[in-house]
This record gives structure tokens, sequence and C-alpha cells, in this order.
């Protein structure tokens, strides 16, 4: 079971990921997700006891590069990325089973803080963390679930048959339900904390 003292670090994350998302909320252009929604489950509580942490065998090398590069965004970012690092040795970090597309497997990794491989187990929603290394780029995909990414990174975006974007650091990405979408770095690797519910 996780420690108090973990349970208190995802409290805290929690609570700056909500100040990052409505910040965000403010200045980016998105449409067609429940934000209501999102909130009230992102401050649900967890239906089980806590998962118990292990050792990751990935190759996290960008994850210092990327957090330093993010917290040259706003003050809220910069919150956020301060509670990140308190969780960081409790993830339990994976990989997206991609077999024909060895350069992506090789340059991402995934971890969930809330959700049914997170931290703290919820059954309503998810909130993960995506690590790419420079020059990668995510498969398109699409899922029932909405889904919400705050950028942490100066990575492109492409939702639907649309053009890359840019958010830019404390930028909000926001996927209606089986919207098609995907993501990819540039010379920085990129880092980004997303919520699907
Ligand atoms: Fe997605």
């Amino acid at each position: 079971m996780i420690s108090i003292e973990n349970k208190n670090y995802v409290c805290s994350f929690v609570a700056c990921l909500c100040a990052v998302i409505e910040e965000g909320l403010n200045t980016s252009v998105i449409c067609g997700i429940e934000t209501d929604t999102l909130f009230e489950r992102i401050n649900g509580e967890p239906i089980s006891n806590y998962s118990t942490p292990k050792q990751h065998a990935f190759s996290l090398k960008y994850l210092p590069v990327a957090i330093k590069n993010g917290k040259l965004g706003s003050p809220v970012i910069l919150s956020l990325l301060d509670s990140f690092e308190n969780i960081l040795g409790s993830l339990q970090w994976y990989r997206r089973d991609e077999p024909q597309k060895p350069k992506f497997m090789r340059g991402h990794a995934n971890a969930q803080i809330i959700g049914p491989r997170g931290i703290e187990k919820r059954s309503e929603i998810v909130v993960g963390v995506t690590l790419m290394s420079p020059w990668t780029q995510y498969p398109y995909h699409h899922h029932s679930p909405e889904e919400l990414y705050v950028v942490l990174s100066d990575g492109d975006w492409i939702q639907e048959a649309g053009n890359w974007f840019t958010p830019g650091v404390g930028g909000i990405v926001g996927n209606p339900s089986n919207m098609g979408h995907s993501m990819r770095s540039k010379s920085a690797p990129l880092l980004t904390i997303w919520c699907l519910w």
C-alpha cells in the first residue's frame, strides 16, 4: 500500500493539475469536451487501496531535460512539475504495444498517476503521463473516452485531418470522443500529462 506521504503527493499533484487546466482553458482553443465531468472525476475518491509501487526497466534519460524545459513555463506549470517530481519514484512506466513501430517503442514511455495502472486506483478517469524522445511520433489513434492533454513541451499535435499545430507549454488539447489524434516531438523531448474520462 502506498504511504500516507505519497497519498498526499497525489492530492497535491491533482490540485496543481486542476490549476493548470483551468489556466490553460482560458487561452486554448478546444471544443466538444466535457470539462465539468473531468473536474468532478479528477477530484473523486479512489475505489480501492493504493497500488504497490514497482521499479520500471525503461530508460527515462530524457525526463530530466523535459522537466527542466517545462519549468520554463508559467508558475502553475512549475508547481505542477514540482508535484510531479514528488511522485516520480512511485510510477510504473510502460510502453504502448506497437510492434510495427520499433522506433516509437524505443522512444516513448507512459505511466499512470490515477487509473487502473496508477498510484491511485480509479474506475472513472485515468490521469497519465507520456514522455517521448526527440523526433518521435505517437501513433495516430482514437478512443471512446474524451481526452485532455496538458502540454509541457514544445511538441506538435494534430486532430482529425487538420494541420499539425504547436500548443506550447501550458497549452490544452481536447479530444472529443472518437476524434483521431496524434502528437510528435521535435528536437526536444516531449512531456505531456493527459486525462481520459
Ligand atoms: Fe489519445
